[in-house]
């Protein structure tokens, strides 16, 4: 068991100041790729353990760690002995013997932690059912690189309010003064006792019209995350009044920004013209998947 490894675990246990340096260094990440470049995991092997499906994250973490200097190692967890039932606690002990750090793309929230307590190296969460931070932070980013600071601002997220990218906006919300309104019919709103850890200028309401109000940025994600597939039909039929469309698009302020952590299923939670008007935003906010990466990446081997 290491204490003194670096992980990104959930925008929950981040606190704004880490959460700045890492914005920080995506600015210059982004403007200095392809000419200077720093590698500070030079000599190191990354793996990647993943559960569930991925485009962005994979892609966005294999390219970063290389271009950093190391090495990425995919590894699709019905491939490694995890499939088969061999614990968290002791995959991680033996990786933490092999290898210098894993990013990791799975169910539970508490499967991430526990491979960071035992396995001693740095560790990043890549998507569990209760976060997505490395998403959150390249829409940050992303919006800040169009429109300054997001402190003080109004984002509005529509659609499943309870789902891991709604959750790390409330988070950031919380650690990087914005306001959010979450959009959602009842069931898919936040947890209560979520709202209440992160104490946050949090809005949840069942009227799109009234989230959107003059808001700077409208933001969704699917209706049915991964591993919710047997709850399709009723999401889709719970949610069908939540979509990101034009009507919506309208009652937001004039220069606000529309955007999508992708993959996107036009004709549910965004219209199809709706998603072209604002393709070049949320193309820009998937590759600033990448900037980001590295930049979380450089923050969990850097020394405190
Ligand atoms: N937005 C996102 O995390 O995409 P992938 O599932 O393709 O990684
Ligand atoms: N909420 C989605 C995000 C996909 C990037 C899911 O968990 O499937």
């Amino acid at each position: 068991m290491s204490i003194s490894a670096k992980h990104l675990l959930s925008l929950e246990k981040m606190d704004p100041e880490a959460l700045r340096h890492i914005l920080a260094a995506t600015t210059e990440l982004k403007r200095d790729r392809g000419r200077v470049c720093a590698r500070p995991l030079a000599g190191q092997t990354w793996a990647l353990i993943f559960s569930k499906s991925s485009t962005r994250t994979r892609v966005s973490f294999e390219v970063g760690i290389r271009e950093l200097g190391g090495q990425a190692l995919f590894l699709s967890a019905n491939e490694i002995q995890i499939g088969r039932g061999e614990s968290i606690k002791d995959t991680a002990r033996v990786l933490g013997r092999m290898i210098q750090g894993a990013v990791i793309r799975t169910y539970a929230q508490q499967d991430v932690e526990e491979f960071a307590l035992y396995s001693g190296i740095p560790t990043i969460n890549a998507l569990t059912d209760a976060e997505h931070p490395c998403q959150i932070l390249a829409d940050v980013f992303t919006f800040e690189e169009k429109r300054g600071p997001i402190a003080g601002r109004v984002v509005a997220f529509l659609g499943d309010g309870a789902c891991n990218v709604a959750s790390s906006w409330i988070w950031a919300a919380a650690r990087l003064g914005f306001e959010l309104r979450i959009a959602a019919p009842r069931p898919y709103q936040p947890p209560a006792d979520l709202l209440r850890r992160a104490d946050a200028q949090v809005r949840c309401t069942d009227d799109p019209v009234a989230a959107v109000a003059g808001a700077d940025l409208l933001y969704t994600d699917v209706w049915v995350s991964m591993g919710k597939e047997a709850e399709a039909s009723d999401r889709l039929s719970l949610l069908k009044d939540f979509q990101l469309n034009a009507r919506l698009v309208k009652e937001a302020k004039p220069d606000a920004l529309v955007m999508h952590c992708l993959p996107a299923y036009r004709g549910k939670e965004i219209d199809a013209a709706t998603f072209e008007a604002n393709a070049a935003t949320i193309f820009d906010e998937a590759e600033n998947r990448l900037h980001t990466q590295k930049a979380v990446l450089s923050w969990v081997v850097s020394p405190d």
